[in-house]
């Protein structure tokens, strides 16, 4: 979850100010504390505190080192292991302060190791887990081996999950760099300077030209050149093929936007034209497999958890199988004894390395090893694209903001083309309707921009509104619960707000004792099957003295009636529409929980203990 980036170079380039920036790029994963290593004749710098990045370089400069250094690494960090200090703050040095470690991860054997270094005489200063990397390669080189070797003997001590970035003192072209369970991407400037980073924005101002490190791989980073080893092997280098980023760096940035988050709900209508374009061929075999599967589960956490409740009612439509949802932290518990051959399970997950998500997935093909996994992310090369017999990318392009937006409905929308796909395979549907939910969905993005040039200002006025009461909720029926709840885990994570989304219907056997004159709640209210029964639910709450918000589609009569406010989604009347509301209708609460944010001066971008990637249990 923390964001590690490393540079080596032989240029006389300001590596302080790179490592700055670079590291800013990667606060998105973690950002309670930061720190900066920098290596120049035979002596290690360091710089770190607690706090945002800006903050502390206001006092410490972290962009200042001595002249002539070539070489950096930088942290920026997400408490696992002891509270974000001074201390624990990366990066870690051993005794001698010659061996410097930024890592991302967690060790799980890190007691037993630390009781083992500290009989040896090695003395800790932090309660992280981290510290023990540094101590044991200070060990093993004092058994004569080189740095590599006691890189290696050092991390094969480790149990758990690492992506770490290593400098010596004495070594001064070099950074080793090694991974198991946490990305780690090597980035080269041929000739001239290399990078690593947990992510590839970090360095794509300076290079298009990246390796992605595999679990168990170690890279040796010269100035401009790399060497790759299996860490099972490390006698022998090993060739990677060089891939070309074939993004810009200003998908990585604000663009003028006051926050990524809201840069990214703008984006939405780009994202999913492009996602529209995965190829039919890719999507045609993804698709076909689940035709003659005897189970289908739908797997994610969080927002990608929302985005499988949704696509799954698209699937079911035209597949007529059903599809169990189950939260992946819950995966294994649930399906410890039932989990048959012939089942397919679909993962769903922006970034691909939700560690929730890879360990029921490498449990399941471990304990059937027939079933499939068709995985949906929106990275490249990502860890669960391992695991996977089949893989979609979205074409979100990069998230930065850490909660998910553009993700979320290009999500839905590659579940609704394989939903397509499977009713033009099955042939039940006659092609012209098929056509139909096809034309709709190439609406989508309209619609979404539509909405988003004409209602900002209202969305605005009504979270001013929101903010009189303490709570509110949202409620639907069908496939907008996926909706609701999505908006509220949205309020949740930006704005601090305990909201949450619920069955219309099942909020008469609790929350409905919650209202009283005046408490809002927003209805997701597409005209879709379960309009009519919503409509009963809407009079129950009005008649309870509940102030009606509702979202509905700009034709609405009947719902809007009942309501004191209305935000209108500029969409069709049918049902073809109607199949993707819960892509048409989220924007809405998107921004609702954004300016929320504001108003309670919340940085939308840095949600309080979150990060973009989750990557502990
Ligand atoms: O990268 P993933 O989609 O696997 O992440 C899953 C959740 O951690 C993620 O959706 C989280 O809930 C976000 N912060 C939502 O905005």
């Amino acid at each position: 979850m923390c964001g590690i980036f490393g540079i080596v170079t032989n240029q006389n380039i300001k590596i302080g100010k790179i490592a700055l920036e670079s590291i800013k790029r990667l606060e998105y994963r973690g950002y309670d504390s930061c720190g900066i290593v920098s290596q120049h004749n035979n002596s290690l710098f360091v710089k770190k505190d607690a706090g945002k990045i800006d903050e502390i370089n206001e006092y410490l400069k972290l962009d200042e080192f001595p002249n002539g250094s070539k070489l950096a690494l930088a942290h920026t960090r997400w408490a696992t292991h002891g509270p974000p200090t001074k201390i624990n703050s990366h990066p870690h040095l051993d005794c001698t302060d010659k061996i410097a470690v930024i890592h991302n991860g967690i060790l799980e054997n890190f007691l037993e190791l630390k009781e083992e270094l500290l009989s040896k005489g090695h003395i800790f200063k932090s309660e992280t887990d981290t510290e023990i990397i540094p101590h044991l390669i200070e060990e093993y080189l004092k058994q004569n081996k080189n740095l590599k070797e006691a890189i290696v003997s050092a991390i094969k001590r480790c149990e758990g999950a690492y992506g770490l970035a290593i400098c010596h003192a004495d070594y001064p072209n070099t950074i080793i760099a090694c991974r198991k369970e946490s990305p780690l991407i090597i980035g080269i400037d041929k000739g001239k300077t290399s990078y690593c980073a947990s992510d590839i924005p970090a360095f794509l101002p300076y290079t298009k030209y990246c390796y992605i490190l595999e679990d168990d791989e170690l890279a040796i980073l010269n100035a401009g050149s790399v060497e790759f080893f299996d860490i099972d092997n490390s006698d022998l280098p090993k060739q990677k093929k060089v891939q070309e980023i074939n993004w810009n760096i200003d998908a990585a940035e604000k663009g003028g936007y006051q926050h990524f988050m809201l840069k990214e709900i703008y984006e939405e209508p780009s994202a999913l034209r492009r996602t529209m374009k995965i190829s039919p061929d890719s999507i045609k075999d993804f698709a076909i497999p689940l035709l003659t599967a005897d189970h289908i589960y739908i797997t994610a956490a969080g927002t990608s958890f929302h985005a499988s409740l949704a696509g799954k009612f698209i699937i079911t439509k035209f597949l007529g199988k059903y599809i169990e949802a189950i939260e992946c932290s819950e995966f294994k518990t649930q399906l410890n004894n039932s989990l048959e051959e012939n089942s397919i399970i679909i993962a769903l997950s922006q970034s691909g390395e939700t560690i929730d998500l890879i360990e029921p997935i490498r449990w399941a093909k471990k304990y059937k090893p027939s079933i499939k996994i068709l995985s949906i992310t929106n990275i490249v090369g990502s860890s669960i694209t391992r695991y996977s017999d089949k893989v979609l990318v979205t074409q979100a392009g990069p998230e930065i903001g850490v909660a998910a937006t553009k993700t979320f409905v290009t999500q839905i929308l590659t579940l609704a083309l394989v939903a397509l796909e499977i009713a033009k395979l099955k042939n039940k549907d006659s092609q012209e309707e098929i056509q139909k939910y096809y034309e709709a969905l190439q609406s989508v993005p309209d619609i979404i921009e539509n909405f988003l040039e004409k209602n900002a200002d209202l969305i605005k006025y009504i979270v001013s509104d929101l903010e009189k009461n303490l709570n509110f909720f949202f409620l639907a029926r069908g496939a907008s619960i996926a909706t609701a709840k999505e908006g509220g885990l949205k309020l949740k994570e930006v704005a601090c707000r305990f909201i949450e989304g619920y069955s219309a219907a099942h909020a008469k056997h609790g929350p409905i004792s919650l209202v009283r004159d005046g408490y809002p709640i927003i209805f997701i209210a597409p005209p879709d099957e379960t309009y009519e029964r919503l409509l009963g639910n809407v009079m129950e709450f009005k008649a309870r003295g509940g102030k009606i918000i509702s979202l509905v589609i700009e034709s609405d009569e009947k719902i809007t009636n009942l309501s004191d406010i209305t935000i209108r989604i500029p969409q069709p009347r049918d049902k073809y529409h109607n199949l993707f509301s819960s892509i048409t209708f989220i924007p809405a609460l998107q921004l609702l929980a954004y300016f929320a944010a504001l108003e309670h001066n919340l940085d939308p971008d840095k949600p309080l203990n979150l990060a973009k990637t989750v990557t502990v249990h």
